[in-house]
């Protein structure tokens, strides 16, 4: 297949007609598969009330069936042909989180097709806070079914080049809008819970989401690996570069002294680092994710890093880890996740 390539700006909002904009929504409703950016990730769309076009996108990706889909909305209204209610808590978590990186999981309605829920009673929606997205999905003028744009296993797409290097041939189309933004996806909370449950931590943080509506728990399958996460994407390896990954929780010296007995053994070595510790480390590839000190840069950074340790051609990666707080908690269990659980602790 011929993958068509759009490159377009962030100005759609200001403007009346936008060709490309057009000629990916006319494929989109011909039940194609077309990525585009999002604030979070790019996704990788494709019509959502068609069963046809839901199947593309997990043959393109490669993704396990039983791993439902996000549904994207530009507008309020199309919620309502999607879920069966919209709790007072979700009403003022929309009011505050929408457009943005928050997915809600809520009751579905008869007739979400069951490829997109993997055949479960609830439905994940969210609305995206980037113009390029919400000019597609309003010009397509359906609800977009949506993964990351990446290669089942892979670390998500943060640029259209990563998008093109996982699917090129095997999609419609890539809406080449620019580096995303926040960088991970989107926090998914549970709303048919008592309290409002963290499945996958991302760019709304805990702390937000209590500030706007109390009280939120955190699967608790997140944090132990034996109980099964209610999110299915959870237990599948993911975002992993292509060679081992270890997350270290110890000092620099520590993660120095782990690369220099790897290069003894011939390996090549890469380690993941931030821009205050950079100068600090040798190693065959030194790579950073931002600043420490500012972690939305880290989030920002990270796929596209562990994506360029592929490039870079090592062996081995050693990573820092981050404080589990704020956008750190989505952070550390995307490391942790890249890695398959392969923890040092010094
Ligand atoms: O930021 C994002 O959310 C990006 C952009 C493209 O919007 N999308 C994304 O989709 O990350 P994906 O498919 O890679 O991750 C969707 C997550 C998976 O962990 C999936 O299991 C979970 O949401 N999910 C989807 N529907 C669900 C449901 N009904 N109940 C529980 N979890 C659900
Ligand atoms: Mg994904």
């Amino acid at each position: 297949m011929n993958t068509k390539l759009w490159v377009v700006d962030k100005d759609v909002e200001n403007k009346n007609s936008y060709p490309q904009i057009e000629e990916a929504a006319v494929l989109l409703r011909q039940k194609e598969v077309i990525a585009f950016p999002t604030e979070t990730v790019y996704g990788l769309g494709a019509d959502a009330t068609s069963d046809e076009a839901v199947a593309k996108i997990f043959e393109a990706k490669g993704r396990p069936n039983d791993n439902p889909l996000i549904v994207h909305i530009a507008k309020l209204e199309q919620l309502n042909h999607l879920v069966s209610a919209v709790s007072p808590v979700a009403q003022q978590l929309i009011k505050h989180f929408w457009p943005g990186p928050l997915t809600l999981v809520l009751p579905k309605k008869d007739g979400v097709s069951e490829k997109v829920t993997a055949g479960l009673e609830t439905v994940a929606v969210r609305m995206p806070d980037h113009p390029v997205a919400l000019a597609l999905i309003a010009q397509a003028n359906v609800s977009v079914a949506a993964p990351s744009a990446n290669r089942s296993g892979r670390p998500s797409p943060t640029l259209a080049s990563h998008v093109y290097e996982d699917l090129n041939g095997k999609i419609a189309g890539i809406v080449d809008g620019g580096a995303t933004g926040v960088g991970v996806e989107s926090t998914v909370l549970d709303c048919t819970s008592d309290i409002p449950t963290i499945l996958r931590p991302g760019g709304v943080t805990k702390e937000q989401l209590e500030e706007v509506i109390g009280q939120v728990m955190i699967d608790p399958g997140l944090e132990n690996e034996t109980e099964k996460p209610k999110s299915p994407g959870m237990k599948y390896t993911h975002y992993a570069p292509k060679a081992p990954l270890t997350v270290v929780e110890g000092t620099r010296s520590y993660i120095q002294q782990l690369a220099k007995e790897k290069q003894a053994e011939g390996l090549k070595v890469g380690v993941l680092t931030t821009e205050e510790n950079h100068s600090f480390y040798q190693a065959d590839a030194v790579l950073s994710c931002g600043k420490r000190s500012e972690p939305a840069t880290v989030a920002a950074k990270l796929y596209e890093a562990l994506r360029a340790f592929d490039a870079a051609g090592v062996d081995v990666i050693y990573s820092e880890s981050f404080p589990k707080e704020g956008i750190g908690i989505a952070i550390m269990n995307r490391l942790i996740k890249a890695a398959g659980h392969q923890i040092i602790v010094e």
